[in-house]
């Protein structure tokens, strides 16, 4: 931990209601990216997969702190790695995500019970859908990241989701996409250059410069319970996720 000033933390929502498009890798790898600049980020896993929380090394819970009613301030724990603290995944997501919420706005108030100085980002790592668990994710935060596997035409199903991010603006008028990411990228392929053309050229809202490419080491690193940039730390999986903690931070998204 350098002597940096907390201010008040940048709050992304990781969220894409496809599954396997490199959220959960985007939510944990961005993570550990920022730390490793002396940033202290906490990941909110909402996904009843708790696919970030067992990615990390930690263990699922029985009840999702996230949504419990006596909030989040003494569950949160370190993970090993060092600057990543983790809210985890409870064994309860799955029947709350069924059953529905009371309230889209459980995990806003939480996180607004959260010293303001605590954390410099907190990712919300969302599940495969655009049900109750996403809602409370886009009304806590401030900033969407919309990972994007270059492998299919994405179109049609980020139309739907920046549909929910502006419905969402209803009850978080300051929410906004900080960007569309592509994951599982590769260059060689021209399907993933056409798709990549495609979303610039058809869509108003921001890209990041960083496209993080199709390593196998990203896929590797998370059943060794560490993150690519640890676990490989040349490889072309793991720079990538530090150049796009250092976008995020150079476009003012986490200060
Ligand atoms: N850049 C990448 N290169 C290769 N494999 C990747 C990459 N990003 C993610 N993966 C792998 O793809 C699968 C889906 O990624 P994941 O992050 O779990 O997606 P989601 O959370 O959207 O379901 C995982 O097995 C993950 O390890
Ligand atoms: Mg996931």
């Amino acid at each position: 931990m350098t002597g940096r000033e907390t201010a008040v933390p940048g709050i992304l929502a990781i969220a894409n209601q496809k599954g396997g498009v490199g959220k959960t890798t985007t939510a944990t790898c961005l993570a550990h990216g920022l730390a490793l600049t002396g940033r202290r980020v906490l990941v909110v896993d909402v996904d009843p997969q708790g696919n970030a929380t067992s990615g990390m090394g930690v263990e699922m819970v029985p009840k999702s702190p996230a949504f419990a009613p006596d909030g989040l301030g003494a569950a949160i724990i370190q993970t090993p790695w060092s600057g990543v603290f983790a809210v985890q995944a409870g064994r309860d997501l799955e029947r709350l995500a069924v059953r529905g919420l009371p309230s889209i706005l459980i995990l806003r108030e939480h996180l607004r019970t959260l010293p303001p100085d605590g954390f410099h980002a907190i990712i919300i790592d969302c599940p495969p859908s655009l049900g109750p668990l996403t809602q409370n994710a886009l009304a806590a935060a401030d900033r969407v990241v919309v990972p994007i596997q270059c492998e299919y035409y994405p179109l049609e199903g980020l139309v739907q989701l920046l549909g929910a991010v502006r419905q969402a603006t209803a009850t978080n008028p300051g929410l906004a996409v900080a960007g569309i990411l592509f994951t599982m990228y590769n260059g060689s392929l021209e399907l993933s250059r056409e798709v990549e053309a495609e979303v610039r050229e058809k869509l108003p809202d921001p890209v990041f410069d960083t496209v993080i490419p199709r390593d196998v080491a990203v896929a590797e690193a998370p059943s060794h319970c560490r993150s690519v940039i640890d676990y490989a730390p040349r490889s072309l999986g793991a720079r990538g996720y530090v150049e796009l903690a250092g976008e995020v931070v150079k476009r003012g998204i986490v200060r």
